[in-house]
């Protein structure tokens, strides 16, 4: 059977959500790979509106539903989370819901510390989403996180906490703020143990076993490959790989299991929060974008920033990911556009490149290079064929593909479901 990886290409909130769905309703097992509850997510069905940020896309039709170890997990927000589904009728136990014990634990003294930052950092800040996501990845590479499996060893816990709580003492000192209370820490983490730990298990080794039996495995990324760590925006970035190969270590499966490569992308650009953005339009075409596609945050409210497609930032994307085809969302968003821009190349300095360079005064200065063109009169939203696209319409997606490198997989032409023009099924490679 084939598994399949989904990405986001771009910056995050590729619309990702409505293929997850779709896909998790014919997987065996949807996993979590990296990032945390930063990541946001809102699933209709039927009636019922259900928030996901922690869990894993399948956990309301109750597939089986990972977080894998490349995921930073705030124990209190999942709680949180579980609650509030649980009220909605989902049903989450031991079953049908695994937690990898060896995943690093977000605690109130990481969400400090990002807030502290990003307040310090004034202009400078990168625009996190505040939940602690970068001081956790931080101190899991540092060797001093507390993961899942210490929550049955808290009473052990005396040197690792030391070591944390030294390495937070002097950063909070610097701030200006008290040191970390210890016994709170660990009176807190007590009250949460039980909890956490009823889902708690080597994962690395279900996934195997699951695999084995010829399950269809989904792993599900959040954000998008341009806030990849190292691949993205740096420093305007998140802190953990969102790149596809991070599906395999970040669940405990080898690269030869993660399928095929989906990567989403959005008919033109939005970014949240602060950093490089080439194609961005301030002026009323970008607030039309903006109006048009909703482009608010799920997690934080905030106005997400738009801009024209950049046809060198997703091709980039999709080298760095291995993408295997693109799911192409919000085409219906451009409809009524007289003309429409691609940018296919940057000017920097008198020079024409055609990637995205690596440094941040390189990433800001670079001028984008657009081909004009035509845009359609009729409308895409809804349509289920290519027959139900304007000719235009599917020129530019053409164009959009030859640019990129990439084929086009699924295009999305509204929230629903069916909605949707199907070029070639990821689970069937
Ligand atoms: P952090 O992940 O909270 O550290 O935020 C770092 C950067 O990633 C900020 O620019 C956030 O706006 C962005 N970011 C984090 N999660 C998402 C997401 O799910 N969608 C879009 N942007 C995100």
């Amino acid at each position: 059977m084939a598994n399949v990886t989904v990405i986001g290409a771009q910056w995050g909130d590729e619309g990702k959500g409505k293929i997850v769905d779709w896909l998790a309703s014919r997987a065996d097992a949807v996993v979590r790979f990296q990032g945390g509850h930063n990541a946001g997510h809102t699933l209709v069905v039927g009636e019922q509106v259900y928030k996901l940020s922690l869990l894993p896309s399948g956990i309301v039709t109750g597939t089986l539903s990972i977080i894998g170890n490349g995921v930073v997990l705030d124990p209190w927000a999942l709680k949180a989370e579980i609650e509030k589904l649980t009220t909605q009728g989902v049903v989450i136990n031991a079953e049908n819901f695994a937690i990898a014990d060896n995943c690093p634990l977000i605690l109130p003294l990481h969400r400090d510390l990002d807030g502290l930052r990003e307040q310090a950092a004034g202009a400078g800040k990168i625009g996190t989403t505040g939940r602690g996501i970068g001081p956790a990845y931080e101190d899991k590479v540092g060797r001093r996180a507390i993961r899942v499996c210490d929550l049955a060893h808290l009473d052990a816990l005396d040197v690792q906490l030391d070591r944390l709580c030294a390495h937070h003492d002097a950063l909070r000192a610097g701030f200006g703020q008290p040191p970390v209370d210890r016994a709170a820490l660990v009176a807190e983490l007590k009250d949460i143990a039980p909890y956490v730990l009823q889902f708690a298990q080597p994962v690395w080794k279900r996934l195997n076993k699951v695999r084995k039996a010829g399950a269809r495995i989904l792993f599900e990324g959040a954000q998008g490959v341009l806030l990849d760590v190292d691949h993205g925006t740096y420093p305007f970035v998140t802190s953990s790989n969102t790149v596809s190969g991070t599906a395999a270590s970040g669940s405990g499966l080898g690269p030869n299991s993660t399928g095929f490569v989906l990567g989403i992308v959005k008919a033109y650009t939005t970014r949240v929060g602060s950093g490089p953005f080439p194609t961005e339009l301030e002026d009323a075409t970008g607030q039309r974008l903006g109006e048009r596609g909703h482009e608010f945050g799920t997690v934080t409210g905030r106005k997400r920033r738009c801009g024209w497609f950049d046809a060198v930032l997703v091709r980039q994307s999709c080298a760095i990911s291995g993408v295997t085809g693109i799911a192409l969302t919000k085409l219906d968003v451009l409809d009524g556009f007289e003309k429409v821009k691609i940018c296919t190349g940057y000017r920097l300095r008198g020079k024409v490149l055609d990637y995205f360079p690596s440094h941040a005064a390189d990433q800001a200065e670079v001028e984008p290079i657009y081909e004009e063109m035509d845009g359609w009169t009729g409308t895409t939203a809804g349509a289920r064929s290519w027959a139900d696209l304007p000719a235009q319409a599917i020129k530019y997606i053409q164009r959009v593909q030859e640019l990129i490198e990439t084929p086009v997989a699924l295009v999305s032409t509204s929230p629903e479901r069916e909605d949707t023009i199907l070029v070639r099924d990821p689970f069937v490679d």
